[in-house]
């Protein structure tokens, strides 16, 4: 089948490169010239793990093209996919500027019928405005080809997005047209394992399935970041409890990892655009307000334990950092915690030397050059000169360090772990006060 798809960001990359790698011929258009450059040269202009792989064997299939023409995007495919970002605006509700663009667009150059699918998330009620913005730019130029909007959320993880489109949970399309539905249907056939994955429903209840999957998400870490702080209070183990509670199957395990807080593009933009959403028809979203206040809080504690242990005395000290991406597999930073940390510790005077595997470069884009900030290309040299070291995201490669080699190179012997990724009794062993989260700190033993 031919399928067009408008944004070649994320979402529109992984979907492009996976549809393309089943057999369809993909067409996707970007109005970022450089980024189409970049595509047209065998590069990638993110970074997601399979990815680059995946384009140039369908590119070099002539499966997968690029191009900045959005009238030769119009005339290729039956469907029409818009993968734009949606970037909150200044009171946290979704941004549809570039959504509505697209669809303006598509109706400017239409010459055909089309099946227009939203994949970026977009608040309750869009598909609706979809329809009617291209209604309109048809109406102004005499035409009126038939047009189905359909409603198709994705659900995939940075770091595996190739996997979690190529075998996903579930595929939720929203139609009011079931023939439309059937289509959709046949299009992500090839994606069925063992059984039908794919779920046809209305269309408000397919836009606000996406924003229940993620706030329900960011909800179980709230609620065990929350308990975190409470298990500590009163001398318990947090870490004892999730085991505890995730044993049985109605809480289960998966996503109840305390930590320093939730970022990234999908958690904290979501739950602050449902509650807008709520807010919009006079609901007031109670437990939705409070996940984001408790991820905001959380995002303080790794300073609050840093600030605590040396007296409220950062001047002139310098932290190791481990981890800055926003989660391990990814160089995203978007509301990462390590940027709050970063910033409350150059408030307090103290200098940052950080080290992750590829979130180097977008940190310095973020930040710029400046004098309290190094990033090193290897783990050990973060801590050359470094009173302290903060675990901030649980990349694979910092889990089993040579704690030996990290006590003799830190000024004071204390590691402050974010991610709860060691077992304290080791970390004392090697002679490091080790401090973690929702778990009492542990004094180094010593050697
Ligand atoms: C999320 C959803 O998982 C995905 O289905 C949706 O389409 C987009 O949003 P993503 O933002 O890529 O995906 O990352 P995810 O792996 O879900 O992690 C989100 C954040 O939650 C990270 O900062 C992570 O560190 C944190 N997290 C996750 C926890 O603190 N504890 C957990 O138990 C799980």
């Amino acid at each position: 089948m031919n399928v067009t798809i408008f944004g070649s960001g994320y979402v529109g990359l992984v979907t492009g490169a996976c549809l393309a790698e089943v057999g369809n011929h993909v067409l996707c258009v970007d109005v970022d010239q450089r980024k189409i450059d970049i595509l047209n040269n065998d590069g990638v202009p993110i970074y997601e793990p399979g990815l680059e792989d995946l384009i140039r064997k369908n590119r070099a299939a002539g499966r997968l093209a690029f191009t900045t023409d959005p009238a030769q995007g119009i005339a290729h495919g039956l469907f029409q996919f818009i993968a734009v970002g949606t970037p909150p605006d200044e009171d946290g509700s979704a941004d549809l500027r570039h959504v509505l663009g697209v669809a303006r667009t598509i109706g400017e150059h239409i010459n055909g019928y089309r099946i227009v699918v939203d994949k970026s998330t977009v608040p309750v009620g869009t598909a609706d405005r979809v329809a009617e913005t291209i209604r309109e730019a048809q109406a102004a130029r005499g035409t009126q080809h038939e047009v189905d909007v359909v409603s198709n959320p994705e659900f995939l993880k940075e770091g595996a997005a190739i996997e979690d489109f190529m075998r996903p949970d579930r595929v939720v399309v929203g139609t009011d047209n079931p023939r439309t539905g059937e289509l959709l249907r046949a299009l992500y056939a090839p994606f069925n394992r063992n059984h039908d994955r794919v779920m046809v429903m209305d269309i408000r209840s397919a836009e606000l399935t996406k924003y229940a999957a993620n706030a329900m998400l960011a909800t179980k870490i709230s609620f065990m970041n929350e308990l975190s702080n409470i298990a500590e209070a009163v001398g318990a183990d947090i870490e004892q409890v999730r085991l505890g509670i995730g044993s049985d199957p109605r809480i289960g395990y998966q996503f109840i990892y305390p930590g320093c807080g939730y970022g990234g593009s999908c958690f904290p933009k979501d739950v602050r655009a449902l509650e807008r959403t709520a807010q919009g028809i006079d609901y007031r979203p109670d437990l939705l307000q409070a996940v984001e206040a408790v991820n905001d809080r959380q995002k303080d504690v790794l300073f609050r334990k840093i600030d605590a242990r040396f007296d409220g005395a950062l001047a002139g000290r310098t932290i190791a950092l481990w981890g800055l991406a926003f989660k391990p597999n990814t160089d995203d930073m978007r509301e990462a915690s390590s940027r709050r940390l970063m910033e409350q510790l150059w408030a307090a005077g103290a200098r940052v030397r950080a080290y992750d595997p590829v979130a180097a470069e977008e940190t310095r884009r973020i930040y710029g050059e400046r004098e309290d900030l190094t990033l090193v290309d290897e783990q050990m040299a973060a801590l050359d000169g470094a009173d302290a070291l903060a675990i901030v995201t649980e990349w694979a490669q910092f889990r089993s360090p040579d704690f030996d080699a990290i006590k003799a190179k830190l000024g004071t012997p204390v590691v402050f772990d974010g991610r709860n990724i060691y077992d304290p009794a080791q970390v004392a062993a090697a002679g490091l006060d080790y401090v973690s989260i929702g778990r009492r700190p542990v004094p180094a033993t010593g050697r």
